[in-house]
């Protein structure tokens, strides 16, 4: 067996150590008697796992205490309908930064239950300057997506919104680098990129935000209701928990976000500066100020050369390079369990393959 490097935008590459983990506790949880998926959620085993990972995740993050923590099925477009259902029971009125694919999904999903602004219509390559931004000071929430995952394009700083909450679709960016929370009001991961496989979104919560739900919000999906049950109310989805909980282990032994924002900024930088040294073989297309620190497009000059890159490159274990079918062109995501290495193998090949093909 080969495992390759999966530079696919998710589900996403897992670290090896973390996948024999689960191997090795597959047949039996520690001293269950059972595997950690035939656990019942409510055991005192696996309401243990879950306290610890949320005080885990607490300090990997640094979330304060007015601010709870969910674990939610619907993965991170359960969240588009979700966040309106649960914010808008006062106030119908919400802004809506537009700067890709996925919030441009999510403007679209919360316009059945409010009144959507939006605030910027970014082009896919840049973010329009905030002079022009439509602000309403009297929002029940602004929402953006800090990095675009398909188009790649990326906020450099977190908006300033005012006192209007900000929520925030950080499906994936949360773990990529050090954050404030402190910024947000909500703010949810689906898991499948740095927190484990599909099936769990972690929510993050201001507590004062609880309570806003509209009616007609499905009492699974109530984050009050979730944050009375501890996320229990019904089945919590425990093999994606289990797998978040082996994640958040393996980032705290890489030593937390300062040093994973160090390695993650390394291992991007080799990459652009890879793209931007090629003289025009490669390009990505991104405004350079709001280039994606995780998710990297580039192009090749023809369609051709890109058939043939991604097949000699999976042929050397570079996998899922692919850009996404809207837009087409390469992608290398570079999720935390990436490992440098993998960048510099990835960026080797793309300096050989363009001397040969220039
Ligand atoms: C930023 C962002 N938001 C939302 C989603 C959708 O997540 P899901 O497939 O879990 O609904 C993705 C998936 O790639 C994403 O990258």
């Amino acid at each position: 067996m080969t495992r390759a490097y999966n530079f696919g935008a998710g589900p996403a590459m897992l670290p090896e150590s973390v996948l024999e983990k689960a191997r090795s506790q597959m047949l039996e949880f520690d001293d269950a008697g059972t595997s950690i998926m035939e656990l019942g959620h409510r055991t005192a085993m696996f309401q243990e796992i879950l306290l610890k990972l949320e005080a885990k995740l607490r300090a990997l993050i640094g979330i304060p205490a007015n601010y709870k923590v969910l674990f939610l099925p619907g993965g991170g477009q359960g969240q588009f309908s979700l966040v309106p259902m649960n914010m808008t029971k006062h106030n119908k009125k919400v802004d809506y930064f537009v700067t890709g694919i996925w919030s441009e999904r999510a403007a679209k999903f919360a316009r059945r239950y409010a009144n959507v602004n939006i605030v910027t219509e970014a082009s896919l390559s840049s973010i329009p300057d905030r002079s022009t931004w439509k602000l309403q000071n009297d929002a029940a929430y602004a929402y953006y997506c800090p990095n675009e995952t398909i188009n790649g394009l990326a906020f450099p700083d977190i908006p300033d919104c005012g006192n209007v909450p900000l929520v925030a679709d950080a499906t994936s960016s949360l773990l990529s680098e050090n954050i404030d929370i402190s910024k947000f009001g909500i703010l949810f991961a689906a898991a499948q990129k740095n927190l484990g496989i599909a099936g769990v979104t972690l929510l993050i919560i201001r507590e004062d935000l609880l309570n806003n739900s509209i009616d007609e919000t499905p009492e699974v999906f109530n984050y009050a209701i979730q944050a009375k049950e501890n996320s229990c109310l019904n089945t919590i989805p425990t093999f994606p928990v289990y797998m978040m909980d082996l994640m958040v282990d393996w980032m705290i032994d890489q030593g937390g976000l300062p040093a994973i924002t160090e390695i993650n900024k390394r291992k991007v930088g080799k990459l652009y500066q890879c793209i931007d040294s090629s003289n025009g073989f490669y390009t990505n297309p991104i405004d350079k100020r709001y280039r994606s620190q995780v998710n990297v497009p580039f192009t090749l000059p023809d369609d051709k050369l890109l058939n043939l890159f991604l097949a000699e490159a999976a042929k050397v274990g570079l996998r899922y390079l692919n850009g996404h079918k809207l837009v087409g062109g390469a992608r290398a995501s570079l999720y935390n369990a990436m490992p440098e290495i993998g960048v510099d193998k990835l960026v080797s090949f793309m300096h050989d393959f363009a001397k040969k093909h220039r």
